[in-house]
């Protein structure tokens, strides 16, 4: 009974934490002095500062985006890029999970997606990534495309990208997803 009563107190406070950090997390555009974190971010957890999508190249450095903050320390970043009235989100990388940070910067691309007049949102992840396409999906995205065995394109481009993914899911396909936007 006591034990039940405390694992309630704890989730209760877990959640009023989660609560006060979500409330604190302010977005704001890339400066020109965060150059050096984002290339130290991107570099570290993909390996370079060349994004490949599609068979396109994308250089970190010349994108636009958003930092998440929460007080000063800069905790996610997004990165975009819009041709033909299209937004696609090249990078998404949160460095607090399960606080909220993920979302509101993908509530910001979409904002910043209807301002630009495009009719879709979308992005390209892998299918390794599982939590990848249930956070997505469960924000609106809709799977579109598996590019199949688009990871050997990829490869050519970046001969970074490794051959096994997250959980030891061998990297091979590109899967496409969006989100439709009516104006
Ligand atoms: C995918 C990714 C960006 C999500 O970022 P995140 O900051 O953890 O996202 P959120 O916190 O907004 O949401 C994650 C979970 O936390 C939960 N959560 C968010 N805010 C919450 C809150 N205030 N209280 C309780 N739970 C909350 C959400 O419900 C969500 O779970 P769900 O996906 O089952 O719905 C992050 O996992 C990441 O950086 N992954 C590696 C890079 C990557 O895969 N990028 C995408 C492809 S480019």
């Amino acid at each position: 009974m006591l034990y039940q009563f405390l694992e309630q107190e704890k989730l209760i406070l877990d959640i009023l934490i989660i609560m006060e950090i979500n409330s604190k997390i302010v977005i704001r555009p890339i400066e020109p002095l965060d150059r050096e974190w984002i290339i130290d971010l991107i570099s570290e957890r993909w390996r370079s500062t060349l994004i490949v999508t599609r068979g396109v190249k994308h250089e970190i450095e010349s994108l636009p985006g958003f930092i998440a903050y929460l007080s000063r320390d800069r905790v996610g970043l997004l990165t975009y890029s819009i041709t033909n009235a299209e937004c696609e989100i090249i990078t998404l990388d949160s460095l607090m999970e399960n606080k909220g940070i993920g979302s509101k910067l993908l509530l910001t691309a979409r904002e910043i997606a209807i301002k630009s007049s495009c009719n879709r949102l979308w992005l390209i992840t892998t299918n390794d990534n599982i939590s990848g396409l249930r956070f997505f999906q469960k924000r609106g995205f809709q799977l579109v495309a598996v590019h199949k065995n688009a990871l050997e394109i990829s490869r050519r481009l970046k001969p970074e990208i490794p051959m096994i993914g997250l959980d030891g899911i061998p990297l091979r396909d590109e899967i496409e997803l969006e989100m439709r936007i009516n104006h």
